[in-house]
C-alpha cells in the first residue's frame, strides 16, 4: 500500500474587507508567507471565499495533528494582528480562547481533514460556502452519493452500484451514527431533513474505511454561547473512478437550494454557486455563496485550482437564485424569510419581552 497523504482544510473569519464581505489581500499574504515557510507540508493553497481564509494543505502527519493545527492557528493569529492595525471589520471574530490547546477543533475555526492513500489519478473538490452553515451540504452530498437522478453512476457504474456510507453528526447532543445507502435512506432523510441539527459529516464507500467526502460541522454560537456569526462551511469530495464525477458532484449546485443564514445569519436564503471572484456576498450580506475549487494531487502536490462554477453552465442557477433572493427578500421580518425564533443568530425578543411583560394579559 502506498503512503498516506492528509489533506487538511482549516478555515477562520478574522476580520471583514469590507464589513463582512471579503478578506484584505495583506490577510491572504501573510498566511501564504507563513504557510510557505513550514517544512510540515507537502503543498498548499490559500484562498478566501466571502470573509474567511481558507488553508488547504497536504501533508504525510495524519488528521488532528497537533503541528498542523497549531500551525493554522498561529498563521490566523498573525491574519488577526494585521486584521487588527487596519481595524478590519470583526478583527479575530472565529479565534474563540486565548491560548491553542492542541487541537484546533472547538476553538473556532472550522476543519475538514481526509487521510488517504492517492489512487493513481486523484481529482479532489474542496467546496467552500460563506454566509451559511454546516448542514447547507446535507442536500448537495445527499444528491451526489444517494440520488441516482443526479448521480447516474449509481446506477450504471459497477464501483458506485453498491451504495455509500454516510456518518451523520447530531450536533445539539454531540453524538454520531452511520447510514448505509441506498438501503437506510428513508430512515437517514428523517434527520438529514433537518439541517440546523444534523449534518452529514462524512461519507465512506459501503463497508469500508475508504473516505469520499468530509465537511466541517462545528457550530460556533453553540460553542460560544453567543452570536459569533454563521460558520460558512468547507466540503472536501474526492471523485471518480467509483466515486461521483466531477460533473455529478458539481450538478446539485444547478438548483440553488434554500439555506440559512445571510443577513445576521437569521435568514433563509438561496445558496448561489459563484467564481471565486464573485464570491463576496453584498446583496443583504448575502445571498450565501458556494464556490468549489478542484485539484488534482500527485504526491500531495495540489495541482490547481479549478474554478468550476466560473461556467457559464450555472448562469442560470444564479439567476434563479437571484429571483428566489428577490422573492424571499419581500417577506422583509417575516418568517420563513426570517428564520423561526430557536435558530435566528440575533434576537432582541428577552428585551422587548422584559420591556412588554406587564402589557400581557392573561386570558382565560
Ligand atoms: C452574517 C454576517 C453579517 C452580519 C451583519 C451585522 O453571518 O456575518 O450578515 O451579521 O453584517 O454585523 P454586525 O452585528 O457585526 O454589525
Ligand atoms: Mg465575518
Ligand atoms: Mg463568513
Amino acid at each position: 500500500m502506498g503512503k498516506k497523504i492528509t489533506l487538511s482544510v482549516i478555515k477562520a473569519d478574522v476580520g471583514g474587507f469590507v464589513g463582512h464581505s471579503s478578506v484584505h489581500p495583506e490577510l491572504l499574504e501573510t498566511a501564504r508567507g507563513i504557510l510557505g515557510g513550514s517544512s510540515l507540508l507537502i503543498d498548499f493553497h490559500v484562498t478566501h471565499v466571502g470573509d474567511d481564509i481558507n488553508l488547504i494543505m497536504t501533508h504525510e502527519l495524519g488528521r488532528n495533528c497537533g503541528e498542523i493545527h497549531q500551525m493554522a492557528w498561529d498563521t490566523f493569529l498573525s491574519c488577526t494582528t494585521v486584521a487588527k492595525k487596519m481595524k478590519l471589520y470583526g478583527a479575530g471574530q472565529d479565534l474563540l480562547s486565548d491560548a491553542f490547546s492542541g487541537n484546533i477543533k472547538g476553538m473556532g475555526p472550522g476543519v475538514a481533514e481526509m487521510e488517504f492513500v492517492e489512487r493513481k489519478s486523484e481529482p479532489v473538490i474542496i467546496f467552500m460556502a460563506d454566509k451559511t452553515e454546516p448542514g447547507a451540504w446535507n442536500f448537495p452530498v445527499y444528491k451526489m452519493f444517494a440520488d441516482p437522478f443526479n448521480t447516474i453512476g449509481l446506477v450504471i457504474d459497477p464501483n458506485m452500484h453498491q451504495g455509500f456510507d454516510f456518518e451523520i453528526r447530531d450536533l445539539i447532543d454531540n453524538r454520531k451514527v452511520t447510514f448505509s445507502c441506498p438501503e437506510e435512506i428513508y430512515d437517514m432523510l428523517v434527520f438529514i431533513g433537518a439541517p440546523g441539527r444534523y449534518c452529514i459529516k462524512s461519507v465512506y464507500k459501503k463497508g469500508t474505511d475508504e473516505i469520499a467526502a468530509t465537511s466541517t460541522t462545528q457550530r460556533l454560537n453553540l460553542m460560544a454561547g453567543r452570536y459569533v456569526g454563521k460558520d460558512d462551511p468547507v466540503l472536501i469530495v474526492r471523485c471518480q473512478s467509483g466515486l461521483p464525477a466531477v460533473g455529478e458532484a458539481l450538478e446539485p449546485f444547478t438548483n440553488p437550494h434554500i439555506v440559512s443564514g445571510w443577513m445576521r445569519g437569521s435568514h433563509h436564503g438561496p445558496l448561489m454557486p459563484v467564481s471565486l471572484k464573485d464570491s463576496n456576498p453584498t446583496r443583504f450580506d448575502g445571498p450565501p455563496r458556494v464556490v468549489g475549487l478542484g485539484f488534482q494531487l500527485a504526491d500531495g502536490k495540489l495541482h490547481g485550482p479549478q474554478d468550476f462554477f466560473d461556467d457559464p453552465g450555472y448562469d442560470l442557477a444564479r439567476q434563479k437564485a437571484n429571483e428566489i433572493a428577490n422573492y424571499l427578500r419581500t417577506m422583509g421580518p417575516f418568517e420563513p424569510h426570517r428564520l423561526h425564533l430557536d435558530e435566528m443568530e440575533y434576537t432582541t425578543m428577552p428585551d422587548v419581552m422584559k420591556r412588554l411583560k406587564d402589557r400581557f394579559e392573561k386570558l382565560d
